[in-house]
């Protein structure tokens, strides 16, 4: 069975502040990886800018997320670019400073996460109005996105928990697409059915056979899940990549489970443990 494709979540935020310059370089230096994957928001004046929380003082393991305050979709572009991550000097990149800084031998997974509001339905179905309003909602922000991405050469795949942000996408670029799994997978692969996504994110604990107890993501608890993603979507000819792995067992487990696409917070994960 093929290796599955590594993919640096928020650059290996295992090793290096995420989502900063140094984060994605060092992933992009690592022969393992395929993809670095990112999470973009709008800065007050709508430029996407790579950040993970919607508040500037999210915390990790106790410690501020950066040294400001606010929600990020209000803070000038200028504000942001000064905002140091995780105590050390690496700030808050725009996406175009990451796009500049990742060679095109490194694909990128870039994350809509939220259009700069926050009344979101998360890895929900939206029914057919809805729909509409809501692709709406996130089109101006995945056009700037898609802008920025233009002269990219290398390979593309947006992703998002919120279908508007997948429809927006279909609407003004040719690029991949994947739902991101919250805690619904037949929510899931019917969004990967509605835009025809070339594949699906679910949540790790979600796929069948991984016999993962220990941390439960999204809404998903231990056991067995009862529709198993990997062989829907496979049917259907899409990939399946899983987040997040965060040390070696889950990735092997992940591997033998035959998903396509692992999205690890540590590199070196997939390789022997005199390798790591
Ligand atoms: O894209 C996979 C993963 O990043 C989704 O969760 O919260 O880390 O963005 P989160
Ligand atoms: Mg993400």
């Amino acid at each position: 069975m093929a290796r599955p494709a590594v993919i640096a979540h928020r650059g290996y935020a295992g090793i290096a502040p995420e989502n900063t310059i140094e984060a994605a370089t060092r992933a992009a230096d690592r022969d393992e990886t395929a993809m670095l994957e990112i999470d973009v928001q709008p800065a007050a004046c709508g430029t996407p800018v790579v950040v993970h929380d919607e508040r500037l003082e999210g915390v990790r393991d106790g410690r501020p997320l950066t040294d400001a305050a606010g929600l990020v979709r209000e803070t000038p572009l200028a504000e942001l670019r000064t905002a140091r991550v995780l105590g050390t000097d690496a700030t808050i990149p725009t996406l175009a400073d990451v796009l500049e800084a990742v060679p095109e031998t490194v694909g990128l997974n870039v994350e809509l996460k939220n259009p700069g509001r926050s009344d979101l339905r998360v890895g929900e179905l939206l029914s057919g109005n809805e729909r509409a309003e809501r692709r709406e909602v996130w089109r101006p922000f995945v056009e700037r996105v898609v802008a920025d991405c233009e002269g990219f050469g290398g390979e593309l795949l947006f992703s998002s928990f919120c279908e508007g942000a997948i429809a927006a996408l279909r609407e003004v670029a040719d690029d991949a697409a994947a739902p991101l799994v919250w805690d619904d997978l037949e929510a899931g692969l019917e969004i990967a059915r509605r835009y025809d996504c070339e594949a699906i994110h679910p949540p790790r604990n979600a796929i069948a056979g991984t016999e993962l107890a220990e941390t439960v993501y999204a809404g998903f608890s231990t056991g067995e899940p009862e529709i198993d993603v990997l062989e829907a979507a496979h049917a259907e000819g899409r990939a399946v990549n899983a987040w997040t792995a965060t040390n070696w067992l889950q990735f092997e487990q992940l591997a033998a489970a035959g998903v396509d696409g692992i999205i690890a917070d540590y590199p070196g994960l997939d390789r022997d443990s005199s390798e790591r």
